[in-house]
């Protein structure tokens, strides 16, 4: 059976490959997470009083916008709306429980949006479709499912050129017609070229929804291979992950995933052609934490060392041995090498050394030279037909990429 042949924007996407999620709201200000009100019980009138102190004093969209550029994020995905029903963009009348509503009196969607558009990032909008605030989503659900369309069209109206929109929260009432097709058109009429993602939740990851929708998520999980064959149209898919173990800012959540774990997740999604969606939850104030911060930074140091490997990469046919694998850029090839340990004086380099020959199986193309990306040396390689042999050496003293990618120029 045929692959579907993917629509411009789609490809577009996939070669954006990194992106930054920012979780940021009312919620931001208690520190313990976005779903605090629902958790803890927190009665709608007192958790509602939050609105009066929210400032935003240090939101400074430029300053965040920035930083997930620096990273190498290609695009940044803002809550424009969480489930909580508050709305960081001016509303125009449909409700008072918006920003313009609060001490800060800024649209930050507009600062978000405007700061995207000023560093060449795609500004992409989360949007909830589970509104906790508005009566409406559980009394009157048509009326509901109208405020939303309402509020989308906003969104798609008064901000320029938008990259997506990313929904979530069709999961909280499974068994309810959300009227998909009516909020995919708004965003088609004002946005036709706008990615459209419905995140399915962790129980449902890859599940594949609404014809309208470009990609699959895969929240907190692990991307699998798509088969593609039959499937109606040609899909995306996106991974996304916290740093820690909440989205929104959680004050007293310690547990941080190490920088080399995140660079071998931003590989594992590469591997199997996935983005992968990497967040930050700011502070009450606004303010990305210090930790957050430090990560993307490094980040941004491991994608600058390894040239265009994670945006043009695509999984082609060839496979490696263990967690190496290679991805296919038009006349180039991208070895993704695992597991390389620093090579110098056993006294002040430990572990075992893994200098030596790493095999790749299935290559369908003569190569004429391979190099590291991260310093340009030549990386001693054979070939035997469909098998390749690279001679990788260690990292020399003072480096260690976690994984190293090595290019290869097709004959
Ligand atoms: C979930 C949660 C939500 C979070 C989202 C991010 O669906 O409800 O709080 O925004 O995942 O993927």
């Amino acid at each position: 059976m045929a692959i579907p042949k993917a629509e411009q924007r789609i490809l577009d996407f996939e070669n954006m490959g990194f992106g930054m999620f920012i979780h940021y709201g009312l919620y931001s200000q208690l520190g313990q997470g976005e779903w605090v009100q629902h958790i803890n019980k927190i009665p709608k009138d007192e958790y509602a009083k939050l609105a009066d102190t929210f400032t935003a004093e240090k939101f400074d969209a430029k300053k965040i916008v920035g930083m997930a550029k620096a990273a190498g994020a290609k695009y940044v995905t803002m809550t424009t709306r969480h489930h909580e029903g508050f709305s960081l963009y001016d509303t125009r009348g449909l409700n008072t429980y918006d920003v313009m509503h609060t001490p800060c009196k800024r649209d930050l969607v507009r600062e978000f949006v405007d700061a995207c558009h000023e560093l060449d990032v795609k500004p992409f909008l989360y949007h909830t479709t589970v509104d906790w605030y508005n009566p409406d989503c559980r009394r009157d659900f048509p009326k509901y499912l109208q405020y939303l369309r309402d509020s989308v069209e906003i969104l798609c109206t008064q901000y320029g050129e938008i990259g997506g929109f990313w929904f979530d929260g069709n999961w909280w009432y499974k068994e309810r017609d959300w009227e998909e097709d009516k909020l995919y058109a708004v965003i088609r009429k004002h946005q036709p070229n706008a990615i459209i993602v419905n995140n399915t939740g962790g129980s449902a990851r890859g599940a594949v929804g609404n014809p309208e929708l470009d990609s699959v998520t895969f929240e907190q999980g692990r991307p699998t291979p798509m088969n593609r064959e039959g499937m109606p149209k040609y899909l995306a898919a996106e991974m996304c992950h916290t740093m820690n173990l909440h989205w929104g800012f959680g004050a007293a959540d310690f547990n941080y995933k190490s920088l080399a774990s995140l660079i071998e997740t931003l590989c594992s999604c590469r591997k199997v052609g996935a983005n992968y969606l990497l967040n930050v939850g700011p502070t009450g104030d606004g303010e990305v934490p210090f930790l957050q911060e430090a990560l993307l930074y490094g980040i941004g140091g491991w994608i600058r060392a390894t040239g265009n490997a994670i945006y043009e990469g695509r999984p082609c046919e060839i496979v490696g041995e263990g967690k190496n694998f290679a991805l296919r850029a038009g006349k180039n090839l991208y070895f993704f090498i695992h597991g390389l340990s620093i090579v110098g004086n056993a006294d002040v380099t430990f572990g075992e050394n893994t200098e030596g020959i790493r095999t790749f199986r299935g290559l369908g193309d003569e190569i004429k030279r391979v190099t590291w990306t991260d310093d340009g040396k030549e990386v001693g390689f054979k070939q035997n037909g469909e098998e390749l042999m690279l001679d990788c050496n260690g990292y020399s003293y003072g480096k260690d990429l976690v994984v190293r990618i090595a290019k290869a120029e097709l004959a």
